[in-house]
């Protein structure tokens, strides 16, 4: 009894990895891990604080599990970002009835913080941030599948004025390449296919005299791997000599999310993106002049501090001229502890950011239908990732270089294999096709 965990997990990719770190670093302590709360002793929330509704879904969450117990025990220990700003919140807060917190670079302390909430009416908690964890002694307790997530470098500099994360995740630090490259060896030999290079600013990895384009060409070498991705990178570090790698080598995947957060002068100043609307334009022109079959992705934020219509009106043209394959789009939520929350006021009327949003991701989703359906007729080559679980329960799902998701009949093929497909039909989010 008290060792078996049930570990959900919230927010982005670096996440998911971190929950692989954290079974695998649990695990070697003996714990066993369970899919079913009923079943649980310990329930690990790994939580996201990039947006207040993050925020909401994780004390809803908390909420549930306590309510569904009815008064029956279980400890409740909350890792990743929320634990790190929201210290004194979780562990006065007596409706929460939290019991732990381990910050995203304390997770090789959990089976010691874990025995302590256990035994002890306590609430132990480690969110200090450190300049070197990067757990580079730690192999992730990966589910078998086609893609592993490997994290090269972890934290962020940059300090965009809107962005909790360095302060959820402390300073960019980055692993060696020796180390990287023997994780990914075992990866292939565990079965995997494709690799996505993870970090908060993924294009800044440098350790020693190695950046990011060295250390996707040492990758790229690793015999047996059909595919390498990255995410997710800032426009900033996108140096000739990485586009030149993306744009040439054959595993390098055609795909770069590449986070615009808005279009208008001002309020890229304001956010300290460090780049202007133009410049942004150029970026995107020459990437496309040395790899026309590029996807270009991004994430936008409407209604940023003092955003007047016009100013949006820069962004909505900007999205025009690009023409990304797809965006994320969001409301700006002001986080606890950034630059914004001190300097610039959330005054965009909810309203306001409504309104945004809907014409955005109208515009999008017209301009992601035209560029799908410009496959349409293709010959695509597709990572088949397994059997698909939504539409049609005869449907198979893979993936195209440049990221797409491909819905196609089942035949003789089965999961990683790379298969040509002839593109047939399109909708704003996905492509069907059939065996070419
Ligand atoms: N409000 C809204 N969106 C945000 N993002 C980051 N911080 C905020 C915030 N405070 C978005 C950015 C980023 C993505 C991961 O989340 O667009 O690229
Ligand atoms: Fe959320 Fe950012 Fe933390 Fe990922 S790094 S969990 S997106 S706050």
């Amino acid at each position: 009894a008290g060792k078996r965990i049930l570990l959900v997990t919230f927010g982005c990719q670096m996440n998911e990895y971190d929950s692989e770190l954290v079974r695998a670093i649990l695990e070697k302590a003996g714990y066993s891990f369970v899919e079913d709360e009923v079943k649980a002793d310990i329930i690990l929330l790994n939580t996201c604080s990039v947006r207040e509704n993050a925020h909401r879904k994780v004390y809803g969450h908390i909420h549930e599990i306590r309510h569904r117990r009815n008064g029956k025990p279980v400890t409740i220990g909350v890792l990743g970002c929320m634990a790190s700003g929201l210290r004194e919140d979780l562990l006065n807060d007596r409706h929460l009835k939290v019991n732990f917190l381990a910050g995203p670079d304390s997770y090789k302390r959990l089976p010691d913080l874990i025995k302590k909430a256990v035994v002890s009416e306590e609430k132990p908690f480690d969110v200090t941030l450190s300049e070197f964890e990067t757990y580079a002694d730690v192999y992730p307790a990966r589910e078998k599948g086609i893609n592993a997530w490997i994290a090269v470098m972890r934290g962020c500099d940059n300090f965009c004025t809107f962005c909790v994360v360095p302060y959820t995740r402390g300073r960019e630090r980055s692993r060696s390449p020796e180390n990287i490259l023997e994780e990914v060896h075992r990866l292939v030999k565990d079965g995997f296919k494709q690799v996505t290079l993870l970090g908060q600013n993924v294009n800044s990895y440098r350790y020693k005299n190695s950046d990011f384009a060295d250390l996707i060409k040492t990758v790229a070498q690793v015999n047996g791997l059909e595919r390498i991705r990255f995410t997710s990178p800032h426009p900033k570090d996108f140096p000739e000599k990485l586009l030149d790698i993306v744009a040439s080598h054959p595993k390098v995947c055609k795909h770069i999310h590449l986070p615009l957060q808005a279009g208008n002068d001002r309020i890229l100043e304001l956010m300290a993106r460090t780049y202007t609307q133009k410049e942004f334009l150029d970026l995107v022109e020459k990437i496309r002049a040395k790899c026309p079959q590029i996807v270009l992705t991004t994430d936008i934020i409407v209604g940023f501090s003092s955003e007047t219509d016009e100013e949006f009106e820069d962004t909505f043209q900007a999205i025009q001229q690009v023409e990304f394959d797809s965006a994320f789009i969001f409301k700006y939520s002001q986080r606890r502890g950034t630059i914004a929350e001190r300097k610039y006021p959330d005054n965009v009327l909810e309203k306001k950011k409504t309104e945004r949003i809907v014409r955005l991701n109208n515009l999008q989703k017209a301009i992601s239908l035209k560029k799908n359906r410009a496959h349409i007729g293709q010959i695509q080559q597709v990572l088949v990732e397994g059997e698909s679980e939504s539409d049609h329960p005869e449907a198979w799902f893979g993936r195209t270089d440049g990221n797409k998701a491909v819905i196609f009949p089942a035949g003789r093929f089965s999961s990683g294999d790379l298969i040509n497909i002839r593109i047939t039909g399109a909708s704003p989010s996905n492509l069907k096709g059939e065996l070419a």
